[in-house]
């Protein structure tokens, strides 16, 4: 096997104990989801903190916390009515004082969800706006007159389906929601709605939070004269996956207003003055498909985001090829000072194990925790959830029921953590808000955490794998040419240790030459030492530890 020059050299990049964002594994709690400690059928913070030992056991890092805030829940806690409280349904402040509490004594740092583009309709903000054309807050909305014949002002779309613009009676206007109607977009440009909402993020911050993980962040700045967007007649993408109608359109004008880098700049100021003592990070959600775009969320003096999320691999397709591009397709829009992420999944995404398989969900799994750059798992892939069937009548996101198809609800189903009736996720007496995957019996953490073979072993092996090695946590890593057809190889490394991974995207078992050291498989056989030959089994993926550090990676 041949080497090329590695796409990106970080070895020299210096990384401190600070840089936690830069170290650590991202692990994403979907909050309804996860464990329901009072028996209402829905997770909560103190089911949250109960099983913050599981995490650490588990070996993440982080622990990023979808909305938990008041709400009415049109999207499931998107749609906010109030930033500086906690949703009864969830719990109290107190108990998110006690999470935090308790996270930060097993080590583990919290980020939470920031949700500024929008509120929830019943935010009492948006009551005030909506009441009369002339209060103080009209402005914190984006209201506009109707067009001549009574149509919406303009022709931009919500990303849910249908206009982004909906008339409101009171006041004979409409007003902006690129989500649902009951998300009404709020005007960053008003800057007492922008104190409001940097208010809210010091009271977090206060609270003790490490970070935050940003929502929707490119609808942050809209065109203040609110023009068409021009026609995309080719529909390119404007996100990692398609948006049916939403790609009618090429988005100059209801999305990515340069003046979004400004308001990042200061969010990043206010983070940056609380990280004094304590190192605070912003991670933000930007899935968009232009990597230049995507790339400016960083800031231009790196004073932007800590890290735009990465959504590339969420489209990629299982074959070598593919995730390849996706990489060099990161590694190539970064700049020194960059540090990639990726995620394969997340609360808006299907199943991993659906999508690409179970053995390959198992190598995606090794492919995630050996890239160069912070990785985030989805919880319930460490024990490769599946998607659950939906029937028509259990529809819940909102997306699913405007748009069918488009639901979320089967990567959302809770939390499998033994056969118990509801699952170890609630009380057997209870019905789950989503109901539990017909697996679950056979298919959970429990049984999954006696099995030194399971996805469960194998993901909790690649952390400590991971944790234990500086060429995976801060190598380069460089891709090998003349591989066997089928497989994917790279080479993580650092001037003193260096990594193998092999990822074999066929069912057949080629042969490659490993070098010594130890292996982990994703097959769940471990700590075979091989050197030479060796016949990969059939979507296997192995990381092979060499014993002989500092040599060149051909
Ligand atoms: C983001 C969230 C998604 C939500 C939407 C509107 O995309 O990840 O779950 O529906 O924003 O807030
Ligand atoms: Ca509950």
């Amino acid at each position: 096997m041949t080497s090329e020059q590695p796409t990106r050299d970080s070895s020299d990049e210096a990384v401190t104990a600070d840089d936690w964002w830069k170290t650590g594994v991202v692990y994403q709690v979907y909050p309804r989801s996860f464990q329901d400690l009072n028996g209402d059928g829905i997770g909560d913070l103190p089911g949250i903190t109960e099983r913050l030992t599981y995490l650490a056991w588990l070996g993440v890092d982080v622990v990023w916390l979808s909305p938990f805030y008041p709400s009415p829940m049109k999207d499931f806690g998107y749609d906010v009515t109030d930033y500086c409280e906690v949703d009864p349904m969830f719990g109290t402040l107190d108990e998110f004082d006690a999470l935090i509490t308790e996270a930060h004594r097993l080590d583990l740092k919290v980020m939470v969800d920031f949700v500024p583009n929008h509120t929830s309709d019943l935010h009492p903000w948006f009551a005030e706006s909506r009441a009369d054309r002339t209060n103080d807050k009209r402005d914190w909305y984006i209201w506009s007159d109707a067009k001549a014949d009574g149509a919406p002002p303009n022709n931009w779309l919500s990303v849910f389906g249908g206009p982004a613009w909906t008339l409101d009676d009171t006041t004979g206007q409409y007003y902006l929601h690129s989500f649902l109607p009951e998300q009404p977009d709020t005007n960053w440009f008003a800057p007492n709605l922008r104190k409001q909402m940097f208010g809210a993020l010091g009271f977090w911050l206060e609270r003790g939070v490490d970070g935050f993980r940003v929502d929707a962040a490119p609808f942050m700045g809209k065109d203040p004269e609110l023009r068409d967007n021009p026609l995309n007649p080719d529909h390119t993408q404007v996100f990692q996956k398609p948006m049916a109608d939403f790609d009618q359109f090429r988005h100059v004008y209801d999305i990515q207003h340069p003046v979004i880098h400004e308001y990042n700049r200061e969010m990043r100021a206010l983070l940056d003055s609380y990280s004094v003592t304590q190192p605070r990070a912003m991670i933000a959600e930007v899935t968009l498909n232009d990597r230049v775009a995507w790339a400016s969320y960083y800031g231009i003096n790196r004073d932007g985001y800590h890290m735009p999320l990465n959504f590339n691999l969420v489209s990629v397709h299982w074959s070598p090829e593919s995730v390849r591009a996706k990489v060099e397709e990161m590694e190539a829009c970064l700049t020194a000072t960059h540090w990639p992420n990726y995620l394969m999944s997340s609360h808006d995404e299907l199943r991993i194990a659906s999508r690409f398989g179970v053995a390959q969900a198992r190598a995606s799994m090794l492919l995630l925790l050996t890239l160069r750059g912070t990785p985030t798992l989805y919880y319930g892939d460490e024990i490769g959830m599946l998607n659950a069937t939906i029937a028509p009548d259990q529809v819940r996101d909102p997306w699913g029921v405007r748009m069918p198809g488009y639901g979320r609800d089967p990567g959302r189903t809770p939390m499998q953590w033994d056969a118990s009736v509801g699952a170890g996720f609630t009380r057997a007496d209870a019905t789950p808000w989503l109901p539990l995957h017909a697996d679950h019996a056979v298919h959970n953490v429990e049984m999954q955490s006696d099995d030194e073979c399971s996805m469960l072993s194998l993901t909790r092996r690649l952390l400590a794998v991971r944790r234990s090695s500086e060429a995976l946590v801060r190598g380069a890593i460089t891709f090998l040419d003349d591989v066997p057809h089928g497989c994917l190889v790279y080479v993580r490394h650092t001037d003193e240790s260096r990594c193998v991974v092999v990822i074999n995207f066929t069912a057949d078992c080629p042969e490659v030459i490993l070098p010594g050291g130890a292996v982990v498989s994703s097959t769940g056989e471990t700590h075979l030492t091989v050197s030479g030959p060796f016949n990969m089994r059939a979507y296997e993926a192995l990381v092979v530890l060499e014993a002989d550090a500092g040599t060149d990676p051909s």
